[in-house]
């Protein structure tokens, strides 16, 4: 694995896969082929970076690693959610994800869509219930963030302007907007989350959401920099057709360059924040430091 992700993700993602296996095996399930779509989805690797954040700004707000894991897993869920669809033909027509056919290939199209579907709505399942947290408001307000940043307002949101952003109306703004909400929103609320499971300040929170946003939005480009400069094998799936695909990313409006340029200043706010945390920060601060120039 390269160096950025760090050896303690790999411990988080197998915690938060347990919490995954265990909602995803109900006692009463009939529909046993959406189930196992399901699991397909949030089971087949991917680098837990979003649950590890949620895991590690929780600890930098003093909860406990056995008491974020589920709203990591529920973060986690949602992002699989969008990559199936994402993945589907009627938006990005992938074929591998992950190093695998991508679940519509594994199963169907319908499947696929309701896979989907079913991932979101247990995600928000598992943050109403109270053994992810003792208080109602707390509950509420993940609740909150995570549709916030999921929904119309966040990454469903960027995925319409994404799949209809015309070449003649690209500019930096609408390839800011476009990230800012398919991308980053979510990052934003996995690190917030950690603050509200804390109960922190305000402040902290609306802190913690910066980095996510900050870092969300340096993750998006270098992922549409690896589109043009990566390897399949590492990334896990098919690369060179954003350009084919009209998609509008910083790489298409200002090049290589100027695409790493605007990368190196989202990464830079996101250290500035982690000042805050000092050494306590130091795995958070290789992350950072390892995106730009990430094979994977
Ligand atoms: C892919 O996200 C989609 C983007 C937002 C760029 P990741 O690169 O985090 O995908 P996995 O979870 O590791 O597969
Ligand atoms: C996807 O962006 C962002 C999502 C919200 C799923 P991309 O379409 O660039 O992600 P990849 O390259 O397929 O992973
Ligand atoms: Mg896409
Ligand atoms: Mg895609
Ligand atoms: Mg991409």
């Amino acid at each position: 694995m390269a160096s950025y992700l760090p050896s303690a993700i790999s411990e988080v993602a197998s915690s938060v896969d347990k919490v995954i296996e265990a909602v995803m095996t109900p006692s009463d399930a009939v529909a046993s082929e959406l189930w196992e779509a399901m699991r397909y989805a949030s089971l087949s690797g991917g680098k837990r970076l979003r649950p590890f954040f949620v895991v590690q700004f929780a600890s930098l707000c003093g909860v406990e690693q056995k008491h974020s894991l589920r709203t990591a897993a529920a973060v986690e869920m949602i992002h699989s959610y969008s990559l199936v669809h994402d993945d589907l033909p009627a938006m990005d027509d992938d074929d591998i994800r992950r190093g695998k056919p991508t679940v519509h290939k594994k199963y169907d199209e319908a499947t696929a869509i309701l896979a989907g579907d079913a991932l979101q709505s247990l995600a928000f399942e598992l943050l109403s219930e109270p053994i992810t947290h003792p208080s109602p408001s707390v509950r509420c307000e993940l609740i909150y963030g995570l549709a916030k940043a999921s929904g119309g307002t966040g990454m469903a949101g960027g995925q319409m302007l994404d799949l209809n952003a015309h070449k003649k109306d690209w500019n930096k703004k609408l390839v800011n907007d476009l990230q800012l909400m398919k991308t980053a929103a979510l990052f934003g609320f996995a690190c917030e989350a950690g603050a509200i499971l804390g109960e922190s300040s305000t402040e902290e929170k609306n802190t913690l959401k910066k980095f996510g946003v900050n870092f969300g939005l340096a993750f998006q480009i270098t992922d549409d920099l690896l589109d043009i400069t990566g390897n399949e094998r590492l990334a896990g799936k098919a690369l060179g057709k954003d350009e084919a695909k009209g998609k509008a990313t910083f790489v298409e409006l200002d090049g290589i360059d100027g695409a790493l340029k605007n990368a190196a200043k989202f990464c830079h706010n996101a250290m500035e924040i982690l000042d805050l945390y000092g050494d306590n920060a130091e795995v958070l601060r290789d992350i950072v430091r390892g995106v730009i120039g990430r094979q994977i």
